[in-house]
């Protein structure tokens, strides 16, 4: 129970820290919360630097989500206490200590936990991202159809990873309810 305290509460403070924030640092880029659809994350990360600055937030954005998941199962803590790892690991991402509680949408975050946790369906979930991504551009469709699509594809791959799923759904829609009025409007900026 120590270790497992200890590992939400190292995940929730990794995830805390934003990477796209240091990584513009880095690249003299603007502020991203100041910039395009304001979101700290990855794809707004792409819209002023392009792909090295986009690609690097995308790795270390996983990375936190990766490492706390991965310590909890070196660990040999159960699924369950696991995946409570991965959602502390989210949950810092979206609502950051650091930051006064104001931060990004999850994604890449959860592609990290998912990757460690439950491998098969992340991978299936990220070949779904990048289909729609191919066929329409737009980064939030791509996101909301493969978490949405989480779900479905653990409950037949990794039926003991379901829960997470289905919460990574939710918290993950949720956070993109901008971007969903955005393209009901049909005005969804793309990459
Ligand atoms: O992962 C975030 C992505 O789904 C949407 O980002 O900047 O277009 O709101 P953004």
């Amino acid at each position: 129970p120590v270790v497992t305290v200890l590992l939400c509460a190292a995940a929730y403070l990794a995830g805390s820290v934003l990477f796209a924030l240091p990584v513009c640092r880095l690249w003299k880029l603007p502020d991203p919360r100041a910039q395009g659809s304001g979101n700290p994350g990855a794809t707004n990360v792409y819209r002023t630097g392009g792909w090295p600055p986009a690609i690097a937030t995308l790795i270390l954005d996983a990375a936190k989500g990766w490492l706390p998941v991965w310590l909890a199962h070196a660990s040999g803590l159960s699924v369950m206490v696991q995946a409570m790892v991965a959602l502390f690991a989210v949950t810092g991402h979206m609502i950051p200590v650091f930051y006064h509680f104001k931060g990004g949408k999850g994604v890449a975050t959860a592609l990290g936990a998912g990757l460690a946790l439950a491998p098969v369906t992340t991978l299936v979930m990220a070949a779904i991202w990048l289909l729609v991504m191919w066929r329409w551009r737009i980064s939030a469709l791509a996101s909301l159809i493969a978490i949405i699509s989480g779900p479905i594809i653990s409950a037949f791959l990794e039926p003991k990873t379901l829960p997470l799923f289905g919460l990574l759904a939710i918290l993950i829609v949720v956070r993109h309810r901008n971007n969903l009025i955005r393209l009901a409007q049909g005005r969804e900026t793309g990459l």
